[in-house]
């Protein structure tokens, strides 16, 4: 027998620490394996890229042509050393394991001289046996990094021998590396359409060395499922203990779960040598409260502890995990000529509103960043998001992101990392992947927050879709497909979770559909099965006729550009801020993408001339307004599907995922958050388009306005008063106004009006035919007992360019601090309407209460929400504020 006493324990939320850690992060000794480069310090966790420009070896690889400049990083062999010491007392425990959350990706570990592990997957915990191998007093580790991209260049190579997977290259326009797919590593490292190639290379997540006897908690699995015939909330409760090399010694589990007034506890034996011990746990419903998503009510969290102990309590370890009381369903039930797709959120049908989410950062360790992490969680929660996509060619991210998701009530979309590619499926690869899942659902399947897991990004739709010209050995592709992501993912995933959480192979799939049609369905994007993603970069953006009616929307957008302070940040030459500067083309990599966003913006508006002062800003200004109204219209179209469905089958909308939430360098990209963090016109409007009630309304192909009331409310509203505006661009006084009453059930959309647009222009201030199309626009509001309850909203029944629109005299009227967190009002004038009106904080960092919106009162008032100290005399030094006609041809400013 032996005896067990635990030394380090280490948990996975609120991490317990016991007496001594021998944590090895910190500064490590770094250089690459010629000594070209040496006694640089590294740190751990951390990565090459911020370790050689905290080195000065690099300056900002975010700035200029870096991307392309550092191409020699990746393709060196990097050594990261550190000597640690070690008592006698550490050396009697029978396991000694040195632990890396994360290795990025292909290390050799050296203990002492001896090789003792190796790593060839970024997502995977590496658990080596030190036991007999450290000495009392001074040891040295090592971990040496091969180049990724000479590894999967080598791996590419090999596998041609039997056949290409392809792509093996992505386009030119990224200035990227080949053959991620033959790799487990963030695939976007090696460059995307929206970012660079940064091939990193680094310990990014903690190293530790954990010893005990007996054995510690590895992982705390759970769900929760109802039980309603005896009022109980059923928790599931799976524990994960680390192997021994000798036996596990018996012991127990205590669980003890806090609820709102009381606490649970509940012992379960351990057997020797158990791995996994399993707990039910029956929680009565009254006990607690549900756990909602954002928008819905609370999102309460309960804490878990479990303590393991062993040997009448000589050894223990204790993991703590929260718990929140929720039951998310998946419904697909036939609908039209298909199935539904969308979420059911204890028993309440959701419609999912929100964006995808890249990863944090380029640099995986800088991914970890919990300011940036909460920043980016927070602009979810406040412009009414209650789901995120984690995209599947980033990294799972870290706990903390979903830690704040469960807290703020984002949803998540879980991709598993594969994306745009077909991916091997030999045994070596399965294998890696295998550990893979096994690590990442036994980490993630407990977040209250996770809705959904997703074996991969677009490889179906590229399958079926021929996007890599492999139609010829199509069978052969599909039976790689299925191995990888049903017979390998699912399947391990299925049995980690009991089935009792939902997978679906892909997005976009037709969920069930996909599933009947043996996973490689006739067509993935059946906009009457599962999700869709919709991309058009030819026919006009702001026509709601030409969109799809998908059952689920989950990635839609455009593209912009950031902001030009944002752009100072990459480079201080102004001239490279022309859109068609070498510079901004280097940094597009969508293939003709800035072709593309000049084409809607002259569709749209009058650029001035490229020698005009205002062009740079003029094309940054309207290519992230064209961005935000498009994707406006895009979003208020797929809400107004709710409860709608056409006669061939479409409709019954439930989910709206823009493309995409944040950027991690600065470009021209489809996101809402720029590289800074700034806001762009879109991340505004979303606080509109994303509203739990709004009005929207666009023009059929019958020349109709169709005016809707979308309702996400969970209770039904009765008199809501709709109010259908004409407004001349030169007069602040409708010319026409219309009220309609409305009763919305709860969880519904609803036509309230559908009139003929000459009808409703047909008038003395309007005009007639075109004209008035050119003269009047529509402008829409939702009251209740005189309140506005939904956002103004407003449809434009031409080209913008073809609006008479007048110069107003818009102005900033006052600025005003008005409490010490650094909140400030500002007060609005115009005297006449005043088309998408922007504020610009310049070099004070902050966020408008409101921006980028149709005035059309006299007098406005807005907030700003200062991130650093300011005055109100340096605010308003720094505002700007300008409008359509500011930045047009049309008019000298
Ligand atoms: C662990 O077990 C060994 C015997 O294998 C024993 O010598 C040692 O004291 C135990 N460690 C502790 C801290 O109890
Ligand atoms: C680590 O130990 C080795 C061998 O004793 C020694 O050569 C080296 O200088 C040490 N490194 C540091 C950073 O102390
Ligand atoms: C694919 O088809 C081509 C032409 O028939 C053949 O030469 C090649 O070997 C095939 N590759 C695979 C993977 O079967
Ligand atoms: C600034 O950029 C322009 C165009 O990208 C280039 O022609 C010029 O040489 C640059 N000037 C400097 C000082 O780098
Ligand atoms: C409506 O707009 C047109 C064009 O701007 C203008 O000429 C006309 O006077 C306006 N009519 C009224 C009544 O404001
Ligand atoms: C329409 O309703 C709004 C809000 O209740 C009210 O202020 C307005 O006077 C009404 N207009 C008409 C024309 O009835
Ligand atoms: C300032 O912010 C703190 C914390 O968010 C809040 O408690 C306090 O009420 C705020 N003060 C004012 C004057 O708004």
């Amino acid at each position: 027998m032996i005896s067990c006493v635990l030394f380090v324990i280490f948990s996975f939320i609120n991490t317990l620490y016991a007496q001594q850690s021998l944590s090895l992060n910190g500064k490590w000794e770094l250089r690459d394996s010629k000594s070209t480069y040496k006694n640089l310090i590294g740190n751990v966790p951390g990565g090459i890229y911020s370790d050689l420009m905290s080195n000065k070896v690099l300056g900002d690889i975010f700035s200029g042509y870096m991307d392309d400049t550092t191409k020699w990083v990746p393709r060196q062999e990097w050594i990261y050393t550190k000597n640690f010491t070690v008592t006698e007392e550490l050396l009697n425990f029978e396991n000694i394991n040195l632990m890396f959350d994360g290795l990025d990706t292909f290390a050799d570990v050296y203990l002492n001289g001896e090789r003792i592990g190796q790593s060839r997957n970024m997502f995977v915990q590496y658990t080596f046996d030190i036991a007999h191998k450290l000495k009392v007093g001074e040891n040295i580790l090592k971990v040496h990094f091969k180049s990724p991209v000479k590894v999967s260049e080598d791996l590419a190579e090999k596998q041609s021998q039997s056949y290409v997977i392809p792509p093996v290259c992505p386009p030119n326009e990224y200035h990227g590396e080949c053959s991620v797919n033959m790799i487990r590593k963030m695939q976007a490292s090696y460059a995307w359409d929206w970012g660079p190639s940064f091939p990193s290379v680094g310990i990014w997540k903690a190293v530790y060395i954990e010893a005990f006897n007996c054995s510690v908690i590895r992982h705390v699995v759970k769900d929760v499922v109802e039980d309603d015939k005896n009022d109980v909330w059923i928790l599931n409760v799976d524990v994960y203990l680390a192997p021994s090399k000798t036996t596990i010694a018996s012991g127990k589990i205590e669980f003890s779960i806090k609820l709102n007034n009381e606490a649970i506890t509940k012992v379960v034996d351990v057997p020797e040598n158990s791995i996994v011990v399993s707990a039910v746990i029956e929680v009565p419903k009254g006990s607690v409260h549900h756990w909602w998503p954002n928008g819905y009510g609370a999102h309460d969290l309960y804490l878990l502890k479990v303590r393991y102990s062993a040997e009448n309590e000589r050894e223990v370890s204790i993991k703590e995990v929260r718990v929140g009381f929720r039951i998310v369903e998946l419904v697909q039930d036939p609908v039209g000529n298909g199935y539904s797709f969308y979420f059911k959120v204890n028993d309440v049908p959701i419609f999912m509103k929100g964006s995808n989410e890249i990863p944090v950062d380029i640099l995986p360790e800088r991914g970890q960043d919990k300011k940036k992490i909460r920043t980016l969680l927070e602009t979810a929660r406040d412009t009414h998001m209650n789901m995120l996509r984690v995209w599947g060619g980033g990294v799972y991210e870290s706990d903390y992101f979903y830690d704040l998701a469960d807290e703020m009530g984002i949803l998540i979309w879980q991709d598993f990392m594969f994306a745009c590619a077909l991916y091997p499926s030999n045994n070596d690869f399965l294998e890696n992947v295998l550990d893979e899942v096994d690590y990442q659902v036994k980490r993630l399947s407990g977040y209250t927050s996770i809705a959904l897991f997703a074996g991969n990004n677009e490889n179906e739709g590229a399958l079926r879709d021929d996007w890599y010209h492999v139609r010829q050995n199509f069978t052969v592709f599909k039976n790689d497909y299925v191995k990888l992501y049903v017979d390998t993912i699912k399947n391990r995933f299925e049995e980690i979770t009991h089935k009792r959480r939902i997978f679906v192979a892909s997005s976009p799939s037709n969920g069930k559909k996909t599933e009947q049609e043996g996973y490689v369905s006739n067509n993935p994007y059946d906009q009457q099965y599962g999700d869709v993603h919709y991309y058009n970069y030819v026919l006009n953006p702001l026509n709601a006729n030409i969109l799809p009616i998908p059952r689920f929307a989950s990635e839609y957008g455009l593209q912009s550009l950031p902001a030009l302070e944002t752009w100072l940040t990459a480079t201080s030459n102004y001239s490279d801020l022309f859109i068609n500067s070498e510079f901004v083309t280097h940094r597009q990599h969508h293939p003709l993408g800035n072709g593309e966003i000049l084409a809607m913006i002259n569709r749209e508006f009058h650029l001035p001339h490229a020698t005009d002062q205002r062009y740079v800003e003029s094309v940054i200004y309207f290519s992230q307004l064209i961005q935000a109204l498009a994707t406006k219209v895009q979003t208020e179209y797929y809400r107004l599907h709710r409860s709608v469905i056409h006669q061939d089958g479409r409709g019954n909308t439930m989910g709206a995922l823009y493309w995409q939430l944040n950027d991690v360098w600065v470009a021209p990209t489809w996101s809402g958050i720029d590289f800074t963090g700034k806001w762009k016109i879109l991340q505004y409007n979303a606080q509109g388009f994303f509203a739990p009630l709004i009005i929207t309304g666009f023009i059929n192909i019958q020349n109709q306005l169709q005016v809707y009331v979308v309702s996400d409310l969970l209770v039904n509203t009765f008199s809501l008063t709709a109010s259908i505006k004409v407004f001349n661009w030169s007069d602040l006084t409708p010319a026409v106004e219309r009220n309609v009453s409305v009763n919305m059930d709860a969880g519904s959309s609803k036509l309230i009006m559908s009139a003929g647009i000459h009808d409703l222009l047909g008038n003395a201030k309007c005009g007639s035919g075109t004209t008035a199309t050119q003269n009047c626009f529509f402008h829409l509001s939702l009251y209740k007992s005189g309140a506005q309850v939904a956002p103004d909203n407003s449809v434009i029944p031409t080209n913008i360019r073809n609006c008479n629109l007048q110069n107003p005299n818009l102005k900033i009227n006052s600025v005003k601090k008005i409490n010490v967190n650094g909140t400030f009002s500002i007060e609005l004038t115009t005297d006449n309407v005043a088309l998408f009106v922007w504020l610009d904080s310049g070099k004070i960092l902050g966020r408008f209460s409101e921006n980028g919106f149709l005035q059309v009162v006299k007098k406005f008032t807005l907030f700003f929400y200062s991130q650093i100290e300011t005055s109100q005399d340096e605010l308003s030094k720094e505002l700007t504020i300008t409008s359509v006609v500011h930045y047009s041809q049309l008019f000298n400013h």
